[in-house]
Protein backbone atom coordinates (compact mmCIF):
# COMPACT_ATOMS: atom_id res chain seq x y z
CA UNK A 1 0.00 0.00 0.00
CA UNK A 2 1.52 3.09 -1.02
CA UNK A 3 1.94 5.94 1.28
CA UNK A 4 -0.04 8.98 2.02
CA UNK A 5 1.50 12.38 0.34
CA UNK A 6 -1.20 14.28 1.01
CA UNK A 7 -3.78 14.59 3.31
CA UNK A 8 -6.90 17.21 3.58
CA UNK A 9 -9.15 17.10 6.75
CA UNK A 10 -12.32 19.46 6.92
CA UNK A 11 -10.83 21.70 4.64
CA UNK A 12 -13.40 24.95 3.62
CA UNK A 13 -13.08 28.47 1.50
CA UNK A 14 -15.50 30.88 1.33
CA UNK A 15 -14.92 33.69 -1.40
CA UNK A 16 -17.61 36.51 -0.58
CA UNK A 17 -19.53 34.78 1.70
CA UNK A 18 -20.34 31.93 -1.06
CA UNK A 19 -18.74 28.34 0.94
CA UNK A 20 -16.77 27.14 -1.96
CA UNK A 21 -14.84 24.10 -0.26
CA UNK A 22 -17.22 22.77 2.51
CA UNK A 23 -15.50 20.54 4.90
CA UNK A 24 -13.81 18.59 2.14
CA UNK A 25 -11.70 15.63 3.30
CA UNK A 26 -8.96 14.02 0.50
CA UNK A 27 -6.36 11.76 0.42
CA UNK A 28 -3.63 10.87 -2.22
CA UNK A 29 -1.54 8.47 -2.22
CA UNK A 30 1.97 8.31 -3.46
CA UNK A 31 2.62 7.49 -7.37
CA UNK A 32 -1.75 8.28 -7.44
CA UNK A 33 -2.24 9.67 -10.74
CA UNK A 34 -5.56 11.31 -9.59
CA UNK A 35 -8.59 12.85 -12.39
CA UNK A 36 -11.01 15.54 -10.11
CA UNK A 37 -13.86 15.93 -12.16
CA UNK A 38 -16.76 18.18 -11.22
CA UNK A 39 -19.22 21.30 -12.74
CA UNK A 40 -17.43 24.29 -14.03
CA UNK A 41 -17.33 27.60 -11.61
CA UNK A 42 -17.04 25.36 -8.54
CA UNK A 43 -14.10 25.08 -7.14
CA UNK A 44 -11.55 22.81 -9.02
CA UNK A 45 -8.91 25.39 -9.35
CA UNK A 46 -9.40 26.59 -5.93
CA UNK A 47 -9.03 23.27 -4.36
CA UNK A 48 -5.87 22.76 -6.56
CA UNK A 49 -4.13 25.92 -5.39
CA UNK A 50 -4.80 24.49 -1.77
CA UNK A 51 -3.83 21.41 -2.89
CA UNK A 52 -0.48 23.07 -3.80
CA UNK A 53 -0.08 25.58 -0.74
CA UNK A 54 -1.15 28.55 -3.30
CA UNK A 55 -4.77 29.76 -1.41
CA UNK A 56 -4.40 29.31 2.18
CA UNK A 57 -8.00 27.75 2.97
CA UNK A 58 -10.20 29.57 5.98
CA UNK A 59 -10.15 26.75 7.77
CA UNK A 60 -9.00 22.49 8.24
CA UNK A 61 -5.99 20.89 8.04
CA UNK A 62 -3.32 20.23 4.92
CA UNK A 63 -1.14 17.25 5.50
CA UNK A 64 1.99 16.97 3.81
CA UNK A 65 3.89 13.45 4.38
CA UNK A 66 1.74 13.53 7.49
CA UNK A 67 3.06 16.85 8.88
CA UNK A 68 0.27 19.82 9.30
CA UNK A 69 1.57 22.31 7.27
CA UNK A 70 0.84 24.54 10.26
CA UNK A 71 3.58 23.50 11.74
CA UNK A 72 6.19 23.79 9.59
CA UNK A 73 8.48 27.15 9.86
CA UNK A 74 8.51 29.26 6.64
CA UNK A 75 11.63 27.26 5.15
CA UNK A 76 10.28 24.02 5.86
CA UNK A 77 6.63 25.27 3.57
CA UNK A 78 8.53 26.77 0.82
CA UNK A 79 10.74 23.44 0.88
CA UNK A 80 6.95 21.94 0.59
CA UNK A 81 6.09 24.21 -1.94
CA UNK A 82 8.98 23.76 -4.27
CA UNK A 83 8.07 19.98 -4.08
CA UNK A 84 5.20 20.62 -6.05
CA UNK A 85 4.62 21.67 -9.90
CA UNK A 86 1.61 22.95 -11.81
CA UNK A 87 0.30 23.29 -15.28
CA UNK A 88 -2.27 26.46 -14.74
CA UNK A 89 -5.53 26.48 -16.58
CA UNK A 90 -4.32 29.49 -18.49
CA UNK A 91 -0.63 28.39 -19.36
CA UNK A 92 0.80 31.80 -16.93
CA UNK A 93 3.22 31.32 -20.03
CA UNK A 94 5.54 34.92 -19.90
CA UNK A 95 4.84 36.14 -22.88
CA UNK A 96 7.78 38.04 -23.70
CA UNK A 97 10.05 35.33 -22.73
CA UNK A 98 11.63 32.68 -24.85
CA UNK A 99 10.36 29.19 -24.21
CA UNK A 100 14.19 28.20 -22.78
CA UNK A 101 13.36 31.16 -20.33
CA UNK A 102 9.62 30.29 -19.52
CA UNK A 103 10.66 26.47 -18.97
CA UNK A 104 13.77 27.35 -17.10
CA UNK A 105 12.01 30.03 -15.08
CA UNK A 106 12.73 28.98 -11.57
CA UNK A 107 15.90 27.89 -11.90
CA UNK A 108 16.76 30.90 -13.08
CA UNK A 109 15.55 33.23 -10.73
CA UNK A 110 16.12 31.04 -7.75
CA UNK A 111 19.13 28.69 -7.85
CA UNK A 112 22.59 28.87 -8.95
CA UNK A 113 22.13 26.30 -11.57
CA UNK A 114 25.16 27.05 -14.01
CA UNK A 115 23.30 28.40 -17.58
CA UNK A 116 24.46 25.95 -19.60
CA UNK A 117 23.07 23.32 -17.20
CA UNK A 118 19.63 25.21 -17.10
CA UNK A 119 19.82 24.68 -20.91
CA UNK A 120 20.52 21.37 -21.37
CA UNK A 121 17.61 20.57 -18.78
CA UNK A 122 15.24 22.68 -20.65
CA UNK A 123 15.49 20.75 -23.30
CA UNK A 124 15.57 17.68 -22.18
CA UNK A 125 12.19 18.87 -20.68
CA UNK A 126 11.10 19.32 -24.20
CA UNK A 127 12.18 16.34 -25.12
CA UNK A 128 10.28 14.24 -21.73
CA UNK A 129 6.50 16.14 -23.23
CA UNK A 130 7.70 15.46 -27.39
CA UNK A 131 8.72 18.80 -27.93
CA UNK A 132 11.91 19.78 -29.87
CA UNK A 133 13.53 22.79 -31.25
CA UNK A 134 10.91 25.81 -30.05
CA UNK A 135 13.42 26.50 -27.33
CA UNK A 136 14.15 30.43 -28.98
CA UNK A 137 10.28 30.75 -29.70
CA UNK A 138 8.04 32.95 -28.16
CA UNK A 139 4.73 31.55 -26.65
CA UNK A 140 2.42 33.60 -28.75
CA UNK A 141 4.71 31.34 -31.77
CA UNK A 142 2.66 28.10 -29.82
CA UNK A 143 -0.46 26.47 -30.91
CA UNK A 144 -2.87 25.91 -28.01
CA UNK A 145 -1.64 21.59 -27.47
CA UNK A 146 2.25 22.95 -27.82
CA UNK A 147 1.77 25.58 -24.58
CA UNK A 148 0.24 23.10 -22.54
CA UNK A 149 3.06 21.36 -22.98
CA UNK A 150 5.47 23.98 -22.28
CA UNK A 151 3.51 24.20 -19.16
CA UNK A 152 4.02 20.94 -18.58
CA UNK A 153 7.59 21.10 -19.09
CA UNK A 154 8.01 23.86 -16.78
CA UNK A 155 6.31 22.57 -13.98
CA UNK A 156 8.50 18.95 -14.02
CA UNK A 157 11.87 21.42 -14.62
CA UNK A 158 12.80 21.16 -11.13
CA UNK A 159 12.16 17.98 -10.53
CA UNK A 160 8.63 17.70 -8.25
CA UNK A 161 7.60 15.23 -6.44
CA UNK A 162 3.71 16.29 -6.93
CA UNK A 163 2.69 17.53 -10.16
CA UNK A 164 -0.93 19.84 -10.27
CA UNK A 165 -2.40 19.97 -13.67
CA UNK A 166 -5.36 22.42 -14.26
CA UNK A 167 -7.86 21.35 -17.00
CA UNK A 168 -4.50 19.84 -18.81
CA UNK A 169 -7.07 19.71 -22.14
CA UNK A 170 -9.09 22.85 -22.05
CA UNK A 171 -9.53 24.66 -25.24
CA UNK A 172 -8.08 21.88 -27.42
CA UNK A 173 -9.33 19.78 -30.35
CA UNK A 174 -10.00 16.16 -29.72
CA UNK A 175 -7.03 14.71 -31.66
CA UNK A 176 -4.49 17.24 -29.99
CA UNK A 177 -6.39 16.38 -26.04
CA UNK A 178 -5.53 12.53 -27.04
CA UNK A 179 -1.89 13.29 -27.69
CA UNK A 180 -1.51 15.21 -24.70
CA UNK A 181 -3.32 12.64 -22.14
CA UNK A 182 -0.93 9.99 -23.83
CA UNK A 183 2.18 12.32 -22.78
CA UNK A 184 0.67 13.04 -19.59
CA UNK A 185 0.12 9.16 -19.07
CA UNK A 186 3.77 7.96 -20.39
CA UNK A 187 5.47 11.02 -18.08
CA UNK A 188 3.34 9.17 -14.68
CA UNK A 189 5.07 5.64 -15.99
CA UNK A 190 8.31 7.24 -16.38
CA UNK A 191 8.62 9.83 -13.85
CA UNK A 192 8.67 9.10 -9.82
CA UNK A 193 5.90 11.88 -9.54
CA UNK A 194 2.19 11.93 -7.65
CA UNK A 195 0.06 13.82 -10.29
CA UNK A 196 -3.31 15.28 -9.11
CA UNK A 197 -4.95 16.48 -12.02
CA UNK A 198 -8.61 18.58 -12.35
CA UNK A 199 -10.90 19.00 -15.35
CA UNK A 200 -14.55 19.96 -16.13
CA UNK A 201 -14.15 17.86 -19.30
CA UNK A 202 -14.84 13.66 -19.58
CA UNK A 203 -13.24 13.17 -22.49
CA UNK A 204 -10.18 14.20 -20.45
CA UNK A 205 -11.02 12.37 -17.41
CA UNK A 206 -11.53 9.49 -19.48
CA UNK A 207 -8.19 9.32 -20.64
CA UNK A 208 -5.83 10.70 -17.84
CA UNK A 209 -4.94 8.86 -14.87
CA UNK A 210 -6.22 5.64 -12.78
CA UNK A 211 -8.22 7.20 -10.14
CA UNK A 212 -11.28 9.30 -10.41
CA UNK A 213 -12.91 11.71 -7.88
CA UNK A 214 -15.75 13.89 -7.94
CA UNK A 215 -15.95 17.39 -6.15
CA UNK A 216 -19.45 17.68 -5.88
CA UNK A 217 -20.86 20.84 -3.28
CA UNK A 218 -18.07 21.60 -1.65
CA UNK A 219 -16.85 17.46 -1.39
CA UNK A 220 -15.20 15.17 -2.33
CA UNK A 221 -18.19 12.99 -3.48
CA UNK A 222 -16.77 9.79 -4.42
CA UNK A 223 -13.27 8.48 -5.08
CA UNK A 224 -12.21 5.67 -6.23
CA UNK A 225 -10.69 3.28 -9.63
CA UNK A 226 -11.31 5.24 -12.60
CA UNK A 227 -13.89 2.14 -14.11
CA UNK A 228 -15.54 1.93 -10.66
CA UNK A 229 -16.83 5.74 -10.70
CA UNK A 230 -16.91 5.99 -14.63
CA UNK A 231 -19.84 2.65 -14.37
CA UNK A 232 -21.53 4.25 -11.08
CA UNK A 233 -24.96 3.73 -10.93
CA UNK A 234 -25.28 7.01 -8.23
CA UNK A 235 -27.66 9.55 -9.61
CA UNK A 236 -24.81 12.80 -9.41
CA UNK A 237 -21.84 10.91 -11.06
CA UNK A 238 -24.00 8.80 -13.59
CA UNK A 239 -25.49 12.06 -14.78
CA UNK A 240 -21.96 14.19 -15.02
CA UNK A 241 -20.03 11.45 -16.26
CA UNK A 242 -23.02 10.99 -19.64
CA UNK A 243 -23.59 14.13 -19.55
CA UNK A 244 -27.14 14.59 -18.65
CA UNK A 245 -28.98 17.51 -18.24
CA UNK A 246 -32.06 15.56 -16.10
CA UNK A 247 -30.55 14.67 -12.93
CA UNK A 248 -29.85 15.94 -8.84
CA UNK A 249 -26.71 19.01 -10.47
CA UNK A 250 -28.29 22.36 -11.26
CA UNK A 251 -26.59 24.10 -14.00
CA UNK A 252 -28.23 27.95 -14.19
CA UNK A 253 -27.48 27.27 -18.30
CA UNK A 254 -30.82 27.42 -20.46
CA UNK A 255 -31.50 25.67 -23.11
N1 LIG B 1 -9.77 34.77 -5.80
C1 LIG B 1 -11.09 34.66 -5.85
N2 LIG B 1 -11.90 35.64 -5.40
C2 LIG B 1 -13.26 35.51 -5.42
N3 LIG B 1 -13.90 34.43 -5.90
C3 LIG B 1 -13.16 33.42 -6.37
C4 LIG B 1 -11.73 33.47 -6.37
N4 LIG B 1 -11.27 32.31 -6.89
C5 LIG B 1 -12.36 31.58 -7.20
N5 LIG B 1 -13.49 32.25 -6.89
C6 LIG B 1 -14.85 31.75 -7.08
O1 LIG B 1 -14.89 30.40 -6.64
C7 LIG B 1 -15.72 29.62 -7.50
C8 LIG B 1 -14.96 28.42 -7.97
O2 LIG B 1 -13.92 28.81 -8.84
P1 LIG B 1 -12.94 27.80 -9.53
O3 LIG B 1 -12.25 26.96 -8.52
O4 LIG B 1 -12.05 28.61 -10.42
O5 LIG B 1 -13.93 26.89 -10.39
P2 LIG B 1 -13.61 25.70 -11.40
O6 LIG B 1 -14.32 24.52 -10.83
O7 LIG B 1 -14.20 26.10 -12.71
O8 LIG B 1 -12.12 25.56 -11.47
C9 LIG B 1 -16.18 30.54 -8.62
O9 LIG B 1 -17.49 30.93 -8.34
C10 LIG B 1 -15.23 31.70 -8.56
O10 LIG B 1 -15.85 32.87 -8.97
MG1 LIG C 1 -10.83 25.89 -13.01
Amino acid sequence: MNKTIIELKNVSKSFAGKKIIDQLSLEIKERDSLMIIGPGGRGKTVLMKIMALIIPPDSGDIFYYGQNIKDLSKKEKEDVQNSTGMLFQNYALFDSMTIRENVGFFLDYHTKTPRKEIAERVSHNLKQVRLEGVEGLKPAQLSGGMKKRVGIARAINYKPDILFLDEPTAGLDPITTDSISKMINRLHQDLPVTFISVTNDMGCARKIGDKLAMLYEGRIYKIGPKEEILESDDAVIHQFVNGKRQGPIRYHEKI
